[in-house]
């Protein structure tokens, strides 16, 4: 069975666990224990300190996916398509097969529903595997609260949902979206979907790697910090430097 047929054989039977890489050390390690590794475009906020991931370019996805892959062995790779990258089928064919060749990924993963229908429809069209991306939307959303409270929030994003499932997306991430929604949208689909601050109703999870480790400074609800290793590397590089002030490093094991 190929990885996404797998994938999708997972709903309702065992929960699939999902990270974000951005670089191939990180994604060797995550490769050992998650069905999915994105490389999300996540990056631009993380790791350039943009506002936006708006600013997030081609080019950039696909230098970080290259050394994402060396990492990646058993995992299924996800890479996201950035801002303007796909706003019609010509344009977001055009790309994907750009990705997919340059990076060697095993699909792409595209924000939003009914807008974006025609692109991801001749993407699959094309064999070129899609994840769905639904919920609070950082490419286009103004701002950034959760999804569901409001019901023509809550219809969209269901009809959102039955489309892509209609258009052959394997999998729907749902970011920030409100617990008996996510609940329901799972219910409603016979494909996964991936939640981010959408509860445990869903059929998978995914965070930010360097937000569970403790390295990135953000303070969302939805983000569980598994280790501090901003303490660890502060605690590391400040004895390095004690070390090196008082002539200790390197000391003669480390001298040839
Ligand atoms: O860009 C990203 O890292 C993502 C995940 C948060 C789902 O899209």
């Amino acid at each position: 069975m190929d990885k996404i047929k797998k994938l999708i054989a997972k709903k309702n039977k065992s929960k699939i666990v999902s990270l974000t890489a951005y670089s191939k050390n990180i994604a060797s390690i995550l490769d050992n224990y998650c069905d999915i590794v994105l490389v999300g475009d996540s990056l631009g906020s993380v790791l350039y300190n943009y506002k936006s991931t708006r600013q997030v370019t081609l080019d950039m996805m696909i230098e970080h996916s290259k050394s994402v892959r060396m990492g990646v062995k058993k995992a299924l790779m996800v890479v996201d398509m950035p801002h303007n990258t796909y706003r019609n089928p010509k344009e977001a064919l055009k790309n994907a097969k750009k990705i997919i060749s340059k990076t060697k990924c095993d699909a792409v993963k595209l924000e939003g529903g009914k807008k974006i229908y025609n692109s991801i429809q001749t993407l699959i069209k094309n064999k070129i595997p899609v994840m769905g991306h639904l919920g609070l939307l950082p490419q286009s959303d103004k701002t950034f609260k959760f999804k569901g409270k409001k019901k023509s929030e809550r219809e969209k994003i269901l009809k959102d949902a039955k489309l892509l499932e209609k258009a052959g997306v394997f999998s729907i991430v749902l970011e920030c979206v409100e617990t008996s929604l996510a609940k329901y949208v799972t219910k409603q689909i016979n494909i996964p979907t991936i939640g981010i601050g959408a509860s445990n109703n869903c059929d998978g999870q995914i965070l930010v790697f360097d937000d569970l480790i403790g390295l990135n400074p953000i303070n969302a609800r939805f983000v569980k910090k598994y280790a501090n290793i901003h303490n660890q590397i502060k605690k590391a590089v400040s004895n390095y430097s004690k070390e090196v002030r008082r002539a200790q490093f390197p000391s003669k094991k480390y001298s040839y």
